[in-house]
């Protein structure tokens, strides 16, 4: 999956900030990118796993460290974010990683839905967007930086009970690939990252949880998918595919649109 010339990319000297650290794919990244080079500073909320984070982040980088923060609270990340660029003398790298997956059963709303789909798109769109507007200009302005924001194959092939979800996850391709679109040309690359099947906290739903694992050739862990960011993030490439196969369904969803109607059903809660 990765070629040659990618072996490796390093990111000394740049300071990286990372949502969703204390975890899963996030805490991955952070490691993976602390260990090519880059200061990492990881965010999230429970302290206690950002406590252990921060040591090993420490001993790979020095000057690198962890931070509480919601970034489901836009005013609170904007700040953050002005506050390390202010304090670190610039930010280089952004990785919006921080998610929640809340499913959403339509059929038998007890009238929480549209709660829980707001709360869904504060933290998966809106704190990708409060990232992205608060370094993409100063980035912009020095004609270098990065900002990966992570999306999901749902959001190309959305599965019963997952409208919020999957709805957030398209939300963030789409600003992601326009924002893209604009800043290229000036220098700053944006990426989407779509991860594939990993098991972490979120992705889990195999057999030991009552579900099923989903097809080999989705499935990817923690460490892959921070090695392939690293690899490919300040590439030419705006979308970062883990996996290859779910890039089929919209070519599927054409060709035979029953069939794949059929086969996302399979999956209802
Ligand atoms: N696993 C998969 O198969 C898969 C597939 C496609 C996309 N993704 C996406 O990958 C990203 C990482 O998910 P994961 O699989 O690594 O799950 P995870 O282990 O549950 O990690 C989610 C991370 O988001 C953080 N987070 C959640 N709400 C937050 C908030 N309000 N403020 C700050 N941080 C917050 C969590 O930290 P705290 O709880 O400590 O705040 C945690 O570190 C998500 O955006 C997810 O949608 C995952």
């Amino acid at each position: 999956m990765l070629g040659a010339r990618h072996h490796q990319r390093r990111y000394d000297g740049q300071l990286a900030v990372v949502t969703g650290a204390s975890s899963g794919i996030g805490r991955a990244v952070a490691l993976t990118l602390a260990t090519r080079g880059a200061q990492v500073i990881g965010l999230a909320r429970r302290r206690d796993l950002l406590d252990e984070l921060a040591t090993e982040l420490a001993q790979r980088s020095p000057g690198s460290a962890t931070e509480v923060c919601d970034v489901g609270d836009a005013d609170v990340y904007r700040a953050t974010l002005a506050r390390l660029a202010s304090d670190r003398g610039k930010i280089d790298i952004l990785i919006n990683n921080a998610g929640i997956d809340i499913d959403l059963h339509v059929a038998s709303d007890q009238g929480d839905g549209n709660a829980t789909t707001h709360e869904v798109f504060d933290i998966n769109f809106f704190a990708a967007v409060a990232g992205t507007l608060a370094v993409v200009p100063a980035m912009v302005q020095r004609g270098a930086g990065i900002v990966v924001n992570v999306s999901s194959d749902t959001a190309r092939a959305p599965e019963p009970g997952q409208g919020a979800y999957a709805a957030s996850k398209a939300a963030v391709s789409a600003f992601t690939e326009s924002v893209a679109h604009e800043v290229a040309p000036l220098g700053v690359h944006v990426h989407v990252l779509y991860p594939g099947w990993v098991p972490t906290a979120m992705g889990l739903s195999g057999p030991e949880q009552g579900g099923s694992l989903p097809p080999k050739m989705v499935r990817r862990t923690a460490d892959g998918v921070a090695a392939l960011v690293a690899n490919r993030m300040g590439g030419p490439r705006t979308d970062i595919n883990a996996a290859v196969l779910p890039l089929l369904a919209p070519i599927a969803r054409i060709i035979a649109p029953v069939s794949y109607q059929k086969s996302m059903r399979r999956f209802s809660p």
